[in-house]
């Protein structure tokens, strides 16, 4: 069992880097979701991660920084549209899919020739990282500290049910709050002449347009990308990512007996069971995971979800609501 760190102090987040740099694993608190981070450049605590998260290790892991100082010695090239997301954007719910350096072992990129990075905005996260390159640590390797295909967790004690039992009594769980975001970063691929979103997050298509000045066209909507012809591996993009163990229905007429999320707007019919009423799109994210997670607790078996509409953060909503409902079908791969 792994240790509570209630406590981010800048002494307390010093300790925590120096576990990191004795082979620990540390789960964190990011602005998006928790991240079970572990120091990027060793390879056999790496191997750790994969084996707490029942994670197949060809699945690339992103490196988190501090600091766009610290982002050369992990890649090899980097285009101009990625220069100027990473000045917009970072600190920030992105993650940039870079041409990788030797630094960047197989056993982070799942042997691809590419990294992810990024540099979360979240106080707890930039401390540990600060620290943590005090120390002469070049990044923080963090998948969300969620077992493989579960729910992301977006508070720590959601972390401590999602994978506590398989941490051990040199790992630590640092509890900074709940997740301002709630939903996983936005990723990018910038290794061809133009920026391609493989993951929709916070960090929009409009966004993205506006910091790079190009049009980013409806063909590159991140929901029409074809993940089954992508030599990239997103696990996120597998079908029946995010699922809570309770069935899930995109449909505004709940059963009698049921959970139900939709937009405060939307009245709860008699006999249901409300599990979030969020009042904007925002909070809609920000929720959402905690929400899910609620009806397990609660063991409810159907969950109905009015999906929001519109663009923005909306897109990324209906994204990981139509994996959790399983309405992608199940591809052989996510066997
Ligand atoms: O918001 C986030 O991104 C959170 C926080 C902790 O930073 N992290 C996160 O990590 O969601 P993870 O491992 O659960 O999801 C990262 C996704 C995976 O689907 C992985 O396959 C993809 O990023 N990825 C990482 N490196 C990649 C690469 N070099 N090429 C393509 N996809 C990559
Ligand atoms: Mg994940």
């Amino acid at each position: 069992m792994s240790q509570f760190l209630s406590n981010c102090s800048a002494d307390a987040l010093a300790t925590a880097a120096q576990a990191l740099k004795d082979g620990s694993l540390v789960a964190f608190p990011t602005e998006t979701v928790y991240g079970l981070g572990v120091d990027a450049t060793n390879a056999e605590a790496v191997a750790r991660i994969y084996e707490v998260k029942g994670r197949p290790s060809d699945h690339p892991l992103i490196v988190h920084i501090a600091d766009l100082k610290y982002l050369d010695q992990w890649i090899s090239d980097i285009p101009e549209y990625a220069i100027a997301l990473s000045r917009e954007f970072w600190p920030g719910p992105m993650t940039l899919i870079l041409r990788r350096s030797e630094l960047a072992g197989d056993f982070i990129t799942g042997g691809q020739s590419t990294v992810g990075i990024r540099v979360p905005d979240n106080s707890v996260a930039l401390g540990l990282l600060e620290a943590f390159h005090k120390l002469g640590g070049a990044g923080i390797a963090a998948p969300s500290a969620n077992r493989f295909g579960q729910v992301s967790p977006t508070t720590a004690q959601a972390v401590s049910e999602e994978i506590g039992e398989y941490l051990s009594e040199i790992d630590l769980i640092i509890d900074g709050g709940q997740c301002e975001i709630g939903l996983e970063s936005t990723i990018i691929d910038c290794t061809a002449e133009l920026p391609r979103i493989l993951r929709p997050g916070a960090i929009t298509i409009a966004m993205i347009e506006e910091a790079t000045g190009i049009k980013v066209s409806n063909s590159l909507n991140c929901q029409s990308v074809d993940f089954e012809r992508e030599s990239i591996r997103v696990s996120g993009s597998l079908d029946n990512h995010y699922a809570p163990k309770a069935k899930v229905f995109l449909d505004q007429r709940p059963l009698v007996g049921s959970g139900f999320i939709a937009l405060e707007s939307i009245a709860t019919p008699e006999g249901v069971i409300r599990l979030a009423a969020p009042i904007s799109v925002e909070e809609f994210a920000r929720v959402l995971f905690s929400a899910l997670r609620e009806g397990d607790h609660l063991k409810i078996a159907a969950i109905y979800i009015a999906q929001p509409a519109g663009d923005g953060i909306a897109i990324a909503i209906r994204d990981r609501l139509l994996r959790a409902s399983g309405m992608r079908k199940v591809k052989e791969e996510n066997n």
